[in-house]
This record gives structure tokens, sequence and C-alpha cells, in this order.
């Protein structure tokens, strides 16, 4: 069994890989932007923090929380998709 750790698991690609991970027997532990989004995540078998990446004393708050525990793989999947161009770099 492996530990996970999904950033941006709330939908999309993060939330994916919460499932696959859950379902092959390993410890996941998936971070969300809104408490409420953890309670379907918490359902499926994951352990759910609440993170918003863009937030810095959220992001040191996550790192109190996981201190001393062992991460086999971490998956940074928080994100915003800004389809720009080289002539409109993304802003986010
Ligand atoms: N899907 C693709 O084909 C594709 C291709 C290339 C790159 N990417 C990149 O891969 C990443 C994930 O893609 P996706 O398709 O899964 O996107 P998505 O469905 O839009 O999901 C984005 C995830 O990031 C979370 N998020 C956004 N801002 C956050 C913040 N400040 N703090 C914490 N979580 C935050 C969202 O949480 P909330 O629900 O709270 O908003 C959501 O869980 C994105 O960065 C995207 O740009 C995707």
């Amino acid at each position: 069994m492996a530990v996970i750790l999904v950033m941006g698991a709330s939908r999309g690609i993060g939330r994916g890989l919460v499932r696959a991970c859950v379902a092959r027997g390993d410890r996941v532990i998936a971070t969300v932007r809104q408490r409420a989004d953890g309670e379907a995540l918490r359902a499926e078998g994951a352990e759910v923090l609440v993170v918003d990446v863009a937030d810095p004393a959220s992001v040191s708050g996550l790192a109190w929380q996981l201190d001393g525990q062992e991460i086999d793989c971490a998956w940074y999947v928080a994100g915003v998709w800004d389809a720009g161009t080289a002539a409109h770099p993304p802003t986010q």
C-alpha cells in the first residue's frame, strides 16, 4: 500500500487520481479548496485536508499537517486551465 497525496482533488484529474488510487488499495490524502467538496471524497475512502494553494498560510498549514508523514507519491494538479498563447500568456 502506497501513501498518495493528491492536491486539487475536488474534480477533474485529481478526482480521478483519488478514485484510481483508492481502488488499488492505496492510502490517499486528498486536498480540496472547499470543505464541502471533501465529503464525497471521504465517502470514497480518502482522507481529506483543506488547502488553497494560492494562499501561503494555507499551504504552510498543510506542511504542518503532513509533518512526519511519509508520502510515496504526490500529485499536484490544483490549477486553472488558461488557454493562453505566446502572445497572451496565462495570468493565474
Ligand atoms: N485536463 C487537461 O486536459 C489538462 C491539460 C493540460 C494541463 N492541465 C492542467 O492540469 C490541472 C488539472 O486539470 P483538470 O482538468 O483536472 O482541471 P479542473 O477540472 O478545472 O480541476 C482543477 C482543480 O484544481 C483545484 N484548484 C484550483 N485552484 C485552486 C486553489 N487555489 N487551491 C486549491 N485547489 C485549486 C480545483 O478546485 P476547486 O473545485 O475548488 O475549484 C480543482 O480541484 C490544471 O492546472 C490544468 O491547467 C489540464
